[in-house]
């Protein structure tokens, strides 16, 4: 079996070398314990081994996602990218295809267009922010990397970040579970694999949507110390499930450096 690596080296080392190719894994955590840090290293692990990249952000755009990276050691600006909302069509094969806010507006609008023309009297209007516009934008971001691979060629291997899914679902969290169904029916493949976030609710710790962890094959699980009593942000990562991995069940201190990102700590 093919592992990826999470662009974490003490995390691969917990998981056997990596993720299984086509898995879709799970982050899950409250704000600031390192989730995107942790997308950005998967991102960027996967450019060095010559992997293109689907980058979803809802959360920030990608400018400050490689402003991020930057600080943490990571230079996403040398490899082509190139953003679903352009308006010209990539002129050579992109390396990573961003999917943010202005790329899933565009989708929408076309997908509203595109109704309005099938039935005009009664127009669907799409929203940036639902799953039916997100999985339509993968789609084409899928077709540009042609990641169904020429006829004759090989597959290549795609990474897919999705930082993050908590934005399809925060106004009805009770969709979770259906949302996350239906996104992996429509884009997963063997030959993508695929870290998603997903944002607990941090004064309940109620997962906001449960769902996510549902449909994923491996959960990777980080949180602080309630900062009151510790009187210091002090982080942590657990991998809670990983499909065919005898994974380390024990919890890491997670340090993050400037010019290096997540570093992990063996608890002893
Ligand atoms: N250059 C840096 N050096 C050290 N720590 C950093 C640096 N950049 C960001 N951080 C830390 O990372 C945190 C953000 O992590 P992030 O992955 O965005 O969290 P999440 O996505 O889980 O909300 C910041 O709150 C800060 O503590
Ligand atoms: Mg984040």
């Amino acid at each position: 079996m093919k592992r990826i690596s999470t662009g974490v080296e003490e995390l691969d080392r917990a998981l056997e070398g990596g993720i299984p190719q086509g898995s879709w894994v799970v982050a899950t955590g409250e704000p600031g314990v390192g989730k995107s840090i942790l997308c950005i290293h998967f991102a960027y692990a996967g450019l060095r081994a010559g992997d293109p990249v689907v980058y979803v952000t809802t959360e920030q755009e990608f400018r400050d996602v490689m402003e991020q990276a930057k600080q943490l050691g990571m230079d996403l600006a040398q490899y082509a990218a190139y953003n679903i909302a352009w308006r010209k069509e990539p002129e050579e094969l992109p390396e990573i295809v961003v999917i943010d806010i202005f790329g899933l507006l565009k989708v929408a609008r076309q997908l509203t267009e595109r109704a309005r023309e099938e039935s005009p009297e009664k127009v669907r209007r799409y929203a940036a922010l639902s799953i039916d516009t997100l999985i339509e934008a993968i789609n084409e971001a899928y077709k540009i990397l042609a990641v169904a691979g020429e006829r004759g060629t090989p597959e290549r291997h795609v990474r897919l970040v999705i930082d993050s899914m908590s934005a399809f679902w925060v106004d009805k969290p009770v969709m979770a579970r259906k949302y996350s169904y239906q996104l992996k029916i429509a884009t997963h493949r063997d030959n993508v694999t695929a870290l998603l976030t997903s944002q607990y609710a941090p004064t309940t710790r109620q997962a906001y949507g449960f769902g996510l962890e549902h449909i994923a094959d491996g959960v990777i699980h980080m949180w602080m110390d309630e900062v009151e009593t510790a009187k210091e942000v002090r982080r942590w990562l657990i991998i809670k499930k990983m499909r065919m991995t005898a994974h380390e069940t024990k919890a890491f201190k997670v340090r993050i450096e400037s010019g290096r990102g997540l570093v992990l700590e063996k608890i002893s």
